[in-house]
């Protein structure tokens, strides 16, 4: 590509979207997925995934709050490599995880234990999937709710609404409208074979917080003889009361809304639990 048609392309994807402008795609592909499935595995922080020690606060709360016993059934969604089916799976329960990545359900199908037969996963998306059966519980673990544009979130409500058991239940975590925006920041480098893209890549990254809609935006311009790709990582935050009326006007009856994520260990994170009203 000649510098002139690569400069203008930088600067064309380097202006600031509507929010929740969708972005190239990230979760499913396979270069950057691989990247994304190390750092779920990395039990040293808590950047993709919760390490061991909070995962199992979350099982833990999840078990109790969603009254689970052998044979209850569990749907989580957005599962990443099946870091949570062998802990449902030991307590006799049925565990089917859904997620969009290749390399980390590839990860979960190669890693379920010996407890493999109350292990099932689905590679698709579980924003539009149809689902077969009902649960007694639906997950979804890692603040992915926040990721959700409100359209995209709001039909994926009803689709869970619809795949839960008469009173089961759906839990979730959140970032707190209140938590500061930690991460502003304004940067550039040149990489060999980095997290975006094999081979040589120029990666300028921007944050901004659109106040309006109590958002942030993680953005990645990455350039490289592919070309010039833009990645969009959307963060909305919620206050207690904003998440209570989405909830209530897709007919959830709220339970439990309450600071602490679902570990309860988790400052600047909520943890959420509620039910289908029509059940
Ligand atoms: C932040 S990670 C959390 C993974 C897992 N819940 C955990 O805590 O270890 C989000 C996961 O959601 C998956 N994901 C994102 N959008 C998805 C979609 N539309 N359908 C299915 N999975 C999706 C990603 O592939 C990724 O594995």
């Amino acid at each position: 590509m000649d510098i002139n048609e690569l400069l203008q392309k930088i600067k064309k994807a380097d202006s600031w979207p509507a929010a929740f402008t969708k972005g190239a795609p990230l979760w499913n592909d396979d270069y950057i997925s691989l990247h994304m499935l190390n750092a779920h595995l990395d039990d040293s922080h808590d950047k993709a995934s919760y390490n061991s020690i909070l995962r199992m606060q979350v099982v833990e709360e999840i078990l109790s709050q969603c009254h689970l016993k052998e044979n209850s059934t569990i749907l989580d969604l957005g599962c990443g490599p099946g870091l949570y089916a062998q802990e449902f799976a030991k307590q006799g329960i049925d565990y089917t995880g859904i997620d969009i990545s290749n390399q980390s359900l590839g990860y979960a199908l190669m890693h379920k234990g010996k407890y493999q037969d109350n292990i099932h996963y689905i590679h698709d998306d579980y924003s539009t999937y149809e689902f077969q059966k009902q649960y007694d519980c639906i997950s979804m673990i890692w603040c992915d709710f926040g990721a959700l544009s409100p359209t995209v979130r709001d039909s994926m409500l009803k689709n869970i609404n619809k795949t839960l058991k008469k009173d089961g239940i759906f839990c979730f975590d959140v970032f707190m409208a209140q938590s500061p925006f930690h991460e502003q920041h304004n940067s550039w480098k040149v990489e060999r074979d980095g997290f975006w893209q094999k081979g040589l890549a120029a990666v300028l990254e921007r944050n901004k917080y659109y106040e309006t809609v109590g958002t942030a935006l993680h953005m990645s311009v990455v350039a490289s003889e592919t070309g010039v790709k833009t990645y969009y990582i959307w963060d909305k935050r919620y206050s207690e009361k904003e998440l209570s009326k989405v909830l209530i006007d897709a007919s959830f009856e709220v339970l439990y809304v309450k600071e602490g994520g679902l570990s309860q260990k988790q400052p600047e994170v909520l943890g959420v639990y509620c039910k289908s009203k029509h059940k």
